[in-house]
């Protein structure tokens, strides 16, 4: 566990997987190579998930706000995406993982949204660890895809204004079922949430490294989780009333 507390692992750690072109193009290379070296990283993060027993890894892949890039690096973007998605449904099979795709995945091409609702469907027995892939994903999108939602029911009658509480939103997400993230990285340095989990992230941690995404290796994560450690989550109450228990 390398002088981590079981206790105390995060349940849910979310990443903002960010400065892959700012590595590449520090080492002359084109955005693309930055994006290959990423994904290598984001096997090594999956595995030591794995290894110490974190339940739930959701990785920011793709934002809305990703389509308006150039459309060559749109496009390669999305032919990693689906190529290695397709070349790592054996090993999630074989590692006990369950995937799950969060975002507004009718912008995706018809055959990458029914890659991932394939492989949804074959790891959804799976228990080891939950991985979630946000693609087209955009927090403010996602609340008001809750908010028509609950109000569609409320014009048939199905639940009352008054009915509406924070479970009830909950289950109109994206990440419905999903704990809430205890822990938010940010890799490269960027001091923002750049519209991810805008609902879910009320209260988790930020950690955030100046260390790019292809930069961000096992000893890296391992830190941000010894960091997270050391954190006192107060949820709103006194550092006193957590030591003794007394409301
Ligand atoms: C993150 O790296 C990957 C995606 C957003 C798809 P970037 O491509 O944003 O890298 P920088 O921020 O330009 O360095
Ligand atoms: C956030 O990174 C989205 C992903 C990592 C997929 P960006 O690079 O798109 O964020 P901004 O534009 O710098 O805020
Ligand atoms: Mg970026």
């Amino acid at each position: 566990m390398e002088g981590l507390v079981r206790e105390r692992l995060p349940q849910h750690v979310a990443i903002i997987m960010d400065g892959n072109g700012r590595w590449a193009r520090r080492r002359h290379l084109p955005r693309v190579a930055g994006h290959r070296k990423g994904i290598e990283r984001v096997r090594e993060i999956i595995e030591t998930c794995l290894e110490i027993g974190i339940g739930y890894l959701t990785l920011y892949a793709f934002s809305k706000e990703n389509w308006r890039r150039p459309s060559q690096e749109v496009r390669t973007l999305m032919e990693l995406l689906d190529h290695h998605l397709r070349e790592e449904l054996p090993s999630m099979m074989e590692k006990g993982i369950r995937f799950r795709a969060i975002g507004d995945r009718w912008e995706l091409s018809p055959h990458l949204q029914e890659l991932l609702a394939h492989i949804e469907r074959r790891t959804s027995s799976n228990s080891n660890l939950t991985l979630c892939l946000a693609l087209s994903y955009g927090g403010r999108a996602e609340i008001l895809k809750a908010t028509r939602e609950i109000a569609r029911m409320v014009l048939e009658g199905k639940v009352s204004p008054e009915e509406i509480d924070e479970d009830l939103f909950s289950q109109h997400l994206y990440t419905s079922g999903i704990p809430d993230p205890d822990l938010l990285i940010r890799t490269s340095g960027e001091y923002r949430i750049s519209n991810f989990l805008l609902w879910q992230s009320a209260y988790t941690e930020l950690y955030i490294t100046h260390t790019c995404w292809p930069d961000f290796d096992r000893d890296a994560f391992i830190r941000a989780l010894k960091d997270y450690q050391q954190r006192e989550r107060r949820f709103g109450l006194t550092t006193e009333q957590l030591r003794t228990g007394v409301r």
